[in-house]
Order: C-alpha cells, then sequence, then structure tokens
C-alpha cells in the first residue's frame, strides 16, 4: 500500500449543507451564520500599498494590519468567534489554581477525544516545544507524513531529525488524490526497521497538514501507522491544529465514513494516537492548545515542564476567558455547519482561481486556498524566493496579505547552504467565518489581474536574515525595479481605482 487508502469519492462530490444550488443551476457557498459585530476595513491605494511593503521589507509578516484590506496571512488567531463563545468568556472562572473554566476545558477535551487527562500550554508550538524536550535526544529520527515549521525548529534544535514520509504525490501541486497527506506505509515501516524503535522519538501526524496545501490524510492511513507504531512500540503524536478541516475531508471523501458523525470521526481518529496536541489557535475557535493523553506514565513525564515553561497545570498560559472560548469552540468544530464554512469556501476561491488559469494546489484543501507560485511566477529562479515575491506582489495588486510558504519557510542547513522547497505556495487563510464571499471574489479578481501581468513581477534578496524562523522577521529587497513597474501598469488598467 502506498497512501491511496481512502480514495473514491473526487472532491466535488463534497454535500455540505453550506452550499446551495441556485435556480441557474450553478452551486455557492452559503453562510451558515450572520453577521452582528463588525471592524472596518480600509483598502489603501496602490501608491500606498507600496509604501507599506517597502516599509515592511517585502515580508508579508511585517505589514502593519491597518495597511491590509484582507488578511490571508493566517487562520491563526483569528478565527470569528459565535455569539455562544462570548457568552462563556462572561462567565469565566478566574483563578490561578482549580479553576471551574479549566474544569469545563478538560471535560470537553475528554468528551471529543477520549483521553484522560490535559496539560494546557499557551498555544500549539508550546506543546510541540513539550513534547520535544521530553521526547527528542540528540540523534534520533521523528517520522512525520510533513513537517511544520515549528515542530520541525524545536527537534533540531536538540540534534534530532525530521523524516518525511509522504509519497512525491503528496507534494505534486495538480492531484486528483482526495488524502494527499497521507504516509507511504512501506516507508514507514522500513523506517522503523533501519533506525530501530528506540531511535525513535515519537511518529507524528499533522491533520490538514499545512505546508502541502491544508491537505488530509485518511482515517485508513491513520489507522494504519497507528497499528504499525503499536506493533513497534513506537509512539504516535497527532497534530489536531488542523483537525476541523481534516474531519471535514474525512466525512465527505472517505465512504466508510459518510454516515458517521464528524463526533464519531474525532474519536476515531483520537483512538489511533498515544498523545494528541494542539493549537487552539486554529481548533476550537479561541486562543490556546495544549497536550492531550491517556497514559499515567506518560501523563507524570510531561506534566512537569507545563509549570515550568507555560503556566500552572489549570491554565498553561491561557486566559481563562480564551478557555471558555476554545470549549464552545469545540463543541462548534463538531457541527458540520459550522467547520464546513472554511473547506467550502476555499474550494470555491480554488475553482475560481484555476477557471481563470491561476495555478493553485489541487484538491482544495483546508485553512486557505495555495497559489502555485513557481508556476506562477515561472520565470523568477527558485533562489531568489518566487513565493515571497508572489506574496508581496498580490499586497500590491490587491491589498491583501498572504503568507510565503516555499523556500524562505525552510531553515538553512548548519554549514549555511540553503535547502530549497519542495512546493513554492503563496497561502491565502480563510480564517473561519470572518470573509464574505464578495471579498473572496475581490481577491480573485485582482490576483486574475496579477497573472496576466507576472512577467513584470521580479525575485527578492535578504537584506536581513535571521538564522532562525528567517521567515517570520527577515527583511528582504526587489532584485530589480519591478514593483515601480507594477504599480504603474495598476494604475494604467485600473484609472482611480483601489
Ligand atoms: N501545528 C500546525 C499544523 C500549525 O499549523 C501550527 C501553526 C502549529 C502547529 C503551531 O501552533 O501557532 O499556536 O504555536 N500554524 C500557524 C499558521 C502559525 O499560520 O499556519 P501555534
Amino acid at each position: 500500500m502506498s497512501g491511496h487508502e481512502g480514495r473514491c469519492v473526487e472532491p466535488e462530490d463534497l454535500r455540505p449543507m453550506s452550499k446551495v444550488t441556485y435556480f441557474s443551476g450553478e452551486t455557492f457557498p452559503l453562510e451558515m451564520h450572520k453577521v452582528r459585530i463588525i471592524q472596518k476595513l480600509t483598502l489603501l491605494p496602490v501608491e500606498e500599498r507600496l509604501r507599506a511593503i517597502d516599509e515592511a521589507g517585502y515580508n508579508t509578516f511585517l505589514l502593519q494590519n491597518a495597511d491590509v484590506f484582507l488578511d490571508m496571512l493566517t487562520d491563526s488567531g483569528v478565527n470569528a468567534m459565535s455569539d455562544r463563545q462570548q457568552a462563556a468568556m462572561l462567565q469565566a472562572d478566574d483563578a490561578y489554581a482549580g479553576s471551574a473554566t479549566f474544569t469545563r476545558l478538560h471535560d470537553k477535551l475528554r468528551e471529543v477525544f477520549g483521553k484522560k487527562y490535559f496539560l494546557p500550554a499557551h498555544q500549539g508550538r508550546a506543546a510541540e516545544h513539550i513534547l520535544s524536550v521530553a521526547f527528542v535526544k540528540p540523534g534520533m529520527v521523528v517520522p512525520m507524513n510533513y513537517h511544520f515549521t515549528t515542530m520541525k525548529q524545536h527537534i533540531t534544535a536538540l540534534g534530532g531529525q525530521v523524516v518525511e514520509l509522504i509519497p512525491p504525490e503528496g507534494v505534486a501541486v495538480t492531484s486528483d488524490n482526495p488524502f494527499k497527506g497521507n504516509v507511504d506505509l512501506a516507508h514507514v515501516e522500513r523506517l522503523i526497521a533501519e533506525h530501530g524503535p528506540e531511535n525513535i522519538a515519537f511518529f507524528r501526524m499533522e491533520a490538514g497538514t499545512n505546508l502541502i496545501g491544508g491537505q488530509p490524510f485518511s482515517l485508513a492511513n491513520l489507522r494504519a501507522v497507528s497499528h504499525l507504531c503499536r506493533k513497534e512500540g513506537v509512539r504516535l503524536v497527532l497534530d489536531a491544529s488542523l483537525l476541523a478541516d481534516n474531519l471535514h475531508f474525512i466525512k465527505n471523501r472517505e465512504p466508510e465514513c459518510a454516515d458517521w458523525s464528524i463526533a464519531q470521526i474525532a474519536a476515531a481518529m483520537a483512538d489511533c494516537a498515544d498523545i494528541i496536541y494542539f493549537s487552539a489557535r486554529k481548533l476550537g475557535f479561541g486562543r490556546g492548545g495544549g497536550i492531550v493523553i491517556d497514559d499515567d506514565a506518560l501523563y507524570r513525564d510531561l506534566r512537569a515542564w507545563v509549570p515550568m515553561y507555560e503556566g500552572f497545570l489549570t491554565y498553561g498560559g491561557m486566559s481563562v476567558r480564551e478557555m471558555e472560548a476554545i470549549t464552545i469552540g469545540l463543541d462548534e468544530t463538531l457541527d458540520e455547519d459550522m467547520i464546513n464554512q472554511g473547506p467550502v469556501f476555499i474550494a470555491h476561491f480554488v475553482n475560481e482561481m484555476e477557471r481563470r488559469g491561476i495555478p493553485v494546489i489541487t484538491p482544495p484543501g483546508g485553512l486557505g486556498a495555495h497559489v502555485d507560485a513557481a508556476r506562477f511566477l515561472d520565470h523568477v529562479d527558485q533562489r531568489q524566493y518566487p513565493s515571497g515575491a508572489l506574496a508581496a506582489a498580490v499586497y500590491l495588486a490587491s491589498g491583501v496579505r498572504g503568507m510565503e510558504r516555499g523556500t524562505m519557510s525552510e531553515q538553512r542547513e548548519p554549514d549555511g547552504t540553503e535547502p530549497l522547497s519542495h512546493m513554492e505556495l503563496l497561502r491565502l487563510a480563510l480564517p473561519r467565518r470572518v470573509f464574505t464571499l464578495s471579498q473572496v471574489n475581490y481577491a480573485v479578481d485582482r490576483i486574475h489581474w496579477l497573472h496576466a501581468n507576472r512577467r513584470i513581477v521580479g525575485g527578492l534578496r535578504w537584506t536581513e536574515e535571521p538564522e532562525i524562523l528567517r521567515f517570520f522577521y527577515g527583511r528582504l529587497a526587489p532584485i530589480g525595479d519591478w514593483q515601480h513597474a507594477l504599480v504603474a501598469k495598476f494604475r494604467e488598467d485600473f484609472g482611480p481605482s483601489l
């Protein structure tokens, strides 16, 4: 078997509630909520956008939010809260130790994942830190479907090595494989035999695999990995940060689960893992994170790190208000009408771009739409960061802020060599329940214009390159003077329009 289990249903067969067929026969996403609090946005003129991106060193992370029209940088910590979440926040029990709020969150996690213990942490990477310091020793390997930036940094900083086990098809830009986040099972067996279970810190499966375009794995694949890990005595860790999208895709693409409730699928996934960690900035529409475990000894091993790095065991760096919001947010994650919203809007975003000839990752995944910068800017050398250049150019063209997910997001090897990323992507995240369909359509239109004028866009070079997680706060400059040419063309084509 090589990562194909569970394939059978085309993404077009999605039957979510938040999509309706119009009288004309066309199908459109439909919001299953109404907006009751709004935030005013500004769309700066293109000349002002040039000033802003220049001041930001052509790195969209360094833009001021006030200069951004649609913030599609991430879905992390910026999902819209519901009325129920806001109401619960008012009832939070403020206590350092033994807060009733913590108990409510703990009970909810026990209900969703069926595991006894919860160790709170201030966000996902804090959970990654605890798991890494507890398990990773120099020379150990950590196999996974695909890496995530912060987890990889923790592992390598401790002398461990990340090994990725998705087949090449997982990083193919266009595909009809509904489960591109699946691992190659033959490779798993080979890897365990080659290194020996004692040299494997843990096996990590990332739901809604972020860096390959928010792509899911199937329940069948997770079960098979779990079976192999248990047979060999390797701990299986599930990164559940993007679990909501993966749950939706399993229900809609894996025939065995078509009639299951989202809660049943979540429970079946949790049964496969020894440890589950998550960023509640993504899962649960709040801000926080933590680790869920069932095993008494594991709990005792990991518990010690929480008061040291995060805070006491009943808050772990989270505010009680956020913990209340996450408790309700987890309930909403089990409501298919609520979690459909993201993937259905993303599918619309992706399909509309594809229809206009813009190269995008297919099938549409979770988290956001992902533009293939390698093809969009095929005249820009990978060492001149086409994904970063495209992120800057999209901001110039539209005021939309996306995120570079390509070579800039890689880390240099200890000898200074720069690995080239498997994929050069511009991620346009859709925070859950935040944007309307007309805002998505506006983004499609401006990216379409940019695609028609893509030859104007050139590459970027570092002017300041930090050693650690350089993409977050490094500064760059355009190679040549393409930014001015792009602004001039925008004015020529759009006249006085924003
Ligand atoms: N795991 C996954 C799959 C993630 O996507 C993230 C964060 C983390 C762990 C770390 O969680 O941010 O709460 O510390 N992803 C954010 C993003 C940064 O924009 O995709 P965190």
